[in-house]
């Protein structure tokens, strides 16, 4: 890691014991109280509900400055990642720390397309499901299955075990999302292709079909490279932290992935992609399109309906993966030749939403799932597949986050503390 500077002591003052605790600075100006020693010192814990308050560690990976709407993996900009790479690139330079060369990134693309087939027995787990069962719900036990298929790869501190597992997670999961897709509509599953590159299998595998010779549209690989890495990395966001809490267990790094697909799948976080073009539709159907309503029912303190694809827990400004989404969803509509009434209901909403004093005060502005729902539906991508897309692209942050601590010798299991509010001590005579 690049370190940190040390900023000296601040003092804590409560009643008559005063302790002091060291405060430190991160590469791009953060600043940190080290409470380490407050609960030993004092007694006391910090009480701090969605750990709003709290960092859990010292990372390299990726930085945000959600006052200014700055998102960066390794250093690099989104926006220069996004208009430049590959998305296997921007997963290199995740799990790697740096972009690769040419040679490199040829040898991954080889290694993804090796490792991209299912074990055979895996595939029949699909049939076992019901009709319409959920993608995330197939995903993310399709992924704790592979612990079961490929156990002998356990001892992590094996470098090249840990490659066979980072590449292996990437390309199979891609795999079983698309092969979950087709179980949840019934058709034939499509196998992956060596001759393609990492996005297009995955839509050969999503839109192939014995009676539609699907032929790739290097749009919609270019969109879809786009699309994932502006998913891949969010560093300690809720479902990074919960990979993190299980894999600090000792847990395999399949079973602490698993754990990250259903904390993602929820609609305030990942899930919200789903719940976007739903509530869009919803404004349409039963609102008459009027968004003006739809903001009162956001404001009112009576109703726990919220804006979906709006606000979040770091940035205060706009978010600028929505931003490049946004440009994104209107180039794939103009180069396909049509439009799409929800995203311009949906600039109705942003623009109602920009202009009201509510969401300013608060800080509460479009975020990723804003628009990136209106981009896989242009790129015909279902819409209970959205949240999945989303998990493809994060894999490889959370696989990074699950490297670095096992690196980092501060890392130790996760367990909050509580304040008891119950029953005092009492008998049952
Ligand atoms: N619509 C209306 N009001 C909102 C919204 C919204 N989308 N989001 C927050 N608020 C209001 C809250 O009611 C609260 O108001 P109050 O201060 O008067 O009580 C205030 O803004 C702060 O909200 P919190 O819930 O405290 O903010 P928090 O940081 O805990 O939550 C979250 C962030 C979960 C993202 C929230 O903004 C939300 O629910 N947004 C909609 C769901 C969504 O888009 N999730 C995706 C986030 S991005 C991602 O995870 C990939």
């Amino acid at each position: 890691m690049s370190g940190t500077k040390n900023l000296g002591n601040a003092k804590l003052t409560f009643n008559d014991t005063s302790i002091e605790l060291p405060v430190f600075e991160g590469s791009e100006g953060e600043k940190a109280v080290d409470i380490r020693t407050l609960r030993k010192e004092t007694g006391m814990i910090t009480y701090d509900p969605g750990f709003v308050n709290t960092g859990c560690c010292k990372s390299d990976i990726t930085f945000i400055d959600g006052e200014q709407g700055v998102l960066r993996y390794r250093g690099y900009d989104i926006n220069e990642l996004a208009e430049k790479c590959e998305f296997i690139d921007v997963a290199y330079l995740l799990v790697h720390g740096a972009l690769p060369n040419k040679e490199q990134h040829d040898a991954f693309s080889v290694q993804l397309n090796h490792h991209s087939l299912l074990h055979e027995d895996m595939r029949h787990f699909f049939d076992a499901y019901p009709e319409h069962a959920h993608p995330m719900a197939m995903l993310s036990a399709m992924v704790v299955s592979l612990s079961t298929f490929y156990p002998e790869l356990e001892d992590v501190s094996i470098q090249e075990n840990i490659d066979y597992k980072v590449t292996r997670l990437l390309s199979k999961l891609r795999t079983a999302a698309a092969f979950s897709y087709k179980k949840s509509i019934g058709h034939p599953i499509v196998y992956p292709k060596r001759t393609l590159k990492y996005c297009e299998n995955f839509l050969n595998m999503m839109f192939w079909t014995p009676v539609n010779d699907y032929q790739v549209d290097p749009v919609m690989t270019k969109a879809l490279n786009k699309l994932l890495i502006l998913h891949a990395d969010h560093e300690q966001n809720c479902s990074a932290s919960v990979v993190k809490m299980v894999a600090g267990t000792g847990a395999n790094l399949y079973a602490s992935i698993s754990a990250g697909i259903c904390a993602l799948w929820g609609p305030l976080h990942g899930g919200a992609n789903q719940h976007v073009i739903e509530m869009l539709q919803s404004i349409m159907n039963n609102y008459n399109g009027d968004v003006k309503r739809v903001i009162e029912r956001a404001k009112s303190k009576e109703n726990p309906f919220r804006i979906m694809g709006v606000g979040h827990r770091v940035y205060k400004s706009y978010d600028p993966r929505a931003k490049v989404a946004k440009q994104m969803c209107k180039d794939v509509l103009a180069k396909l030749g049509t439009s799409d009434a929800l995203l311009d209901l949906a600039q109705e909403l942003e623009e109602a939403v920009l202009a009201d004093d509510y969401f300013a005060s608060r800080g509460l502005y479009p975020n990723i799932d804003f628009y990136t729902g209106l981009t896989y539906r242009a790129m015909d991508i279902p819409t209970n597949m959205f949240t999945v897309m989303f998990a493809i692209g994060r894999v490889p942050g959370w696989i990074a986050q699950w490297l670095e601590m096992r690196d980092d010798p501060d890392s130790r299991i996760g367990r909050p503390r509580q304040i008891y509010t119950g029953p005092v001590h009492r008998s049952m005579n």
